[in-house]
C-alpha cells in the first residue's frame, strides 16, 4: 500500500507532546538530525543527560568530551566519522537504503551504554561471528550494518561501501577516539543491549499492538513509518515498511529489538517497560513486512531454513495470511 510520508505539519502537531516526553533527549536528538550536524562540541556526552534512564552507572566507561577532539588529520577524521554516523542520510547518502542514521540505533552518537555504544565495540574486533561464520574485522562489522540495518541494497550504490572506502576509515577513527583510554579486548559493561527474559509461552502480538498504540505510535506513527521533516532536526525513524531495517538486520530478531527497546524506548523513558512488554512490542514491530533479506536468493522458505534459526517472524504468517519475508519495496513515486 502506498502511504504518503507524514508532512512537517504533522510533526508540529505532535511536537508539544513529544517535547514533554523528550526533555533533554531532544537536544541530543539534534545530533542525529537531517541538517548539517552542529559543531561536535554541541553534542552533549551521555552522562550530561537529565532523564532517569540516562544516569551513568559508576562502573560504566565514559568516552571523552567531544570538545577534546584534537586538531589535525586524525581529529578531522574523527569529526567526519561523527558526522557520518549522526547524519548518514547526508554524509553516506549513496549507501543509505533505509531512512536511518547509524545513531538512530546507536544512540547519542554511538555513546549511550545499552544502545550498542561504539566505545565498547571498538576493542572487540576482529572476532568470530556466527552470522558470517568467519572472523570479522571492525570494517566488516560496519559494512554489515550498512548491508542490513541501513538496507544498502536499496541505496544509490546498491551495496555497502567497499572494504577500504575512506568512509569506513573515518567511522573507525571516530570509534577509536570514543574508546580513548578504554581497555582493549575487554567486554565493557554497557556493550550491546539489555537482555530481557523471553516471556513464558512466547510474546503476544495482540499485547504488543496495545503497547505500540499507547507508547510508540505518537512518535513512530500509527503505520510505523516514522516522521521526518525536511530541514528539521527531528527524525523519528520507521520501524517497518520499505524504509526500515531489512529482514537480515539484527533488529528483526525479537530478542535483540526487545533489548534495545527496553533500554532506550520510549525515547527519554528507557527502562520503563517490563520484560514482557518489551518482547511483545518487539514481536509486534517485527511482524510487519520490511525490505527483503539480501541473503535470500531462492524462496523465503529456503532463506528461513538457512538464516533464520532464531526468535523472529521471518517466514511466519502476517495478519491477512501473507508469508512474511517477501519484502517491502519503495513506491516508485517516493524515489
Ligand atoms: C518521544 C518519541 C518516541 C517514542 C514515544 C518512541 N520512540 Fe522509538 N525512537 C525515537 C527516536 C527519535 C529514535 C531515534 C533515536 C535517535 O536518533 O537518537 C527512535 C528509535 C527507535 C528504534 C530504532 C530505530 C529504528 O527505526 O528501528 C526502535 C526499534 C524504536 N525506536 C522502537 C520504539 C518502540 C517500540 C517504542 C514504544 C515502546 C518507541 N520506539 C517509542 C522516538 C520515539
Ligand atoms: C536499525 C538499527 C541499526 C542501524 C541503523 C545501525 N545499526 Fe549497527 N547495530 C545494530 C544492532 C541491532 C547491532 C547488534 C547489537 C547487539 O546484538 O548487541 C549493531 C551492531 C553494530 C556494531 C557492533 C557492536 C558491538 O558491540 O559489537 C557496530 C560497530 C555497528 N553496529 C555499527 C553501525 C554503523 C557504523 C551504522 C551506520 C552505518 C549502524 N551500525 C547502523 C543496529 C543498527
Amino acid at each position: 500500500m502506498n502511504r504518503p510520508r507524514p508532512r512537517a505539519k504533522h510533526i508540529l502537531h505532535v511536537l508539544p507532546i513529544v517535547l514533554a516526553n523528550l526533555g533533554l533527549a531532544l537536544t541530543l536528538g539534534a545530533c542525529g538530525g537531517k541538517q548539517p550536524p552542529p559543531p561536535a562540541a554541541d553534542c552533549p556526552a551521555p552522562e550530561k543527560a537529565a532523564d532517569a534512564d540516562t544516569e551513568k552507572k559508576s562502573e560504566e566507561f565514559a568516552p571523552p568530551s567531544l570538545d577534546t577532539i584534537p586538531e589535525g588529520p586524525y581529529g578531522d577524521a574523527v569529526r567526519r566519522g561523527q558526522r557520518i554516523i549522526t547524519d548518514t542520510q547526508t554524509y553516506a547518502a549513496d549507501y543509505a537504503g533505509s531512512a536511518h542514521n547509524c545513531s538512530n540505533c546507536h544512540l547519542y552518537a554511538g555513546q549511550r551504554p545499552g544502545a550498542a555504544p561504539y566505545w565498547a565495540a571498538w576493542g572487540m574486533y576482529p572476532d568470530y561471528r556466527k552470522k558470517t561464520d568467519r572472523i570479522d574485522t571492525m570494517e566488516d562489522r560496519i559494512r554489515g550494518c550498512f548491508e542490513y540495518s541501513m538496507n544498502a541494497q536499496a541505496s544509490k550504490a546498491g551495496k555497502a561501501p567497499e572494504a577500504g572506502d575512506p568512509l569506513l576509515a573515518d567511522i573507525q577513527a571516530y570509534m577509536r577516539w570514543l574508546a580513548t583510554e578504554a581497555p582493549a579486548s575487554h567486554e565493557l559493561p554497557g556493550r550491546g543491549y539489555a537482555t530481557p527474559a523471553k516471556p513464558e509461552g512466547g510474546p503476544s502480538l495482540e499485547a504488543g499492538a496495545e503497547v505500540y498504540a499507547s507508547k510508540c505510535a505518537i512518535c513512530h506513527g500509527d503505520d510505523g513509518q516514522g516522521m521526518r521533516a525536511e530541514g528539521e532536526a527531528l527524525h523519528f525513524p520507521p520501524l517497518w515498511g520499505p524504509e526500515a531495517y531489512n529482514w537480515g538486520a539484527g533488529m528483526h530478531r525479537i530478542n535483540t529489538a526487545a533489548g534495545f527497546i527496553q533500554g532506550n524506548m520510549p525515547l527519554g523513558q528507557g527502562g520503563t517497560l517490563t520484560d514482557k512488554e518489551a518482547w511483545d512490542v518487539a514481536a509486534f514491530i517485527n511482524s510487519h513486512e520490511r525490505p527483503k533479506d539480501p541473503r535470500q536468493v531462492g524462496e523465503v522458505a529456503e532463506a528461513d531454513a538457512s538464516f533464520h534459526d532464531h526468535d523472529c517472524m521471518y517466514g511466519e504468517s502476517a495478519e491477512g495470511g501473507a508469508t512474511l519475508g517477501a519484502g517491502a519495496t519503495k513506491p516508485a513515486a517516493a524515489g
